[in-house]
């Protein structure tokens, strides 16, 4: 899969934080705890003015923009040839950068290839 995708952290995006196997138990799920989770990331990315990135699983794209990931990059399953096409589900690719403080937070995830 990384081939396809990783043109995608390069230039400014190059060093960043990429928030990895986030879950909350289900018992304690909407309860703000997630979010708290992906503050403290956000946060460690703020201070050393870096970008912070993310790979969604599936519904889980406007839980990650709530939290302050602003643009939908692309998908994992993008790329011509990328085996992951059509065969998985949501893989949305979100990032957050330093200038993005003063952007509008939510932005509607596009529809792409349908796989959201
Ligand atoms: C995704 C997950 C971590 C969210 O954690 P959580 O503690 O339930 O989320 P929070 O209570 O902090 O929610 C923060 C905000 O996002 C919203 N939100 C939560 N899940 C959402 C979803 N699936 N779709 C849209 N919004 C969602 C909440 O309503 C809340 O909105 P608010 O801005 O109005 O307060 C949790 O649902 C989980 O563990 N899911 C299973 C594992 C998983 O899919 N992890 C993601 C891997 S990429």
């Amino acid at each position: 899969m990384y081939p396809f995708i990783k043109h995608l952290w390069t230039g400014s995006r190059a060093n960043c934080w990429d928030l990895h196997s986030l879950a909350v138990a289900p018992a304690y799920q909407n309860r703000g705890y997630g979010r708290q989770l992906v503050k403290w990331g956000l946060e460690q990315a703020e201070r050393e003015g870096v970008a912070a990135s993310v790979l969604s699983a599936e519904g889980k794209e406007r839980f990650y923009q709530r939290c302050g990931f602003v643009d939908v990059v692309g998908r994992a399953t993008d790329g011509v040839g990328n085996p992951l096409a059509g065969r998985v589900r949501g893989g949305a690719i979100l990032f957050r950068d330093p200038e993005d403080e003063d952007r509008e937070r939510v932005i509607e995830v596009s529809g792409g290839d349908g796989d959201l």
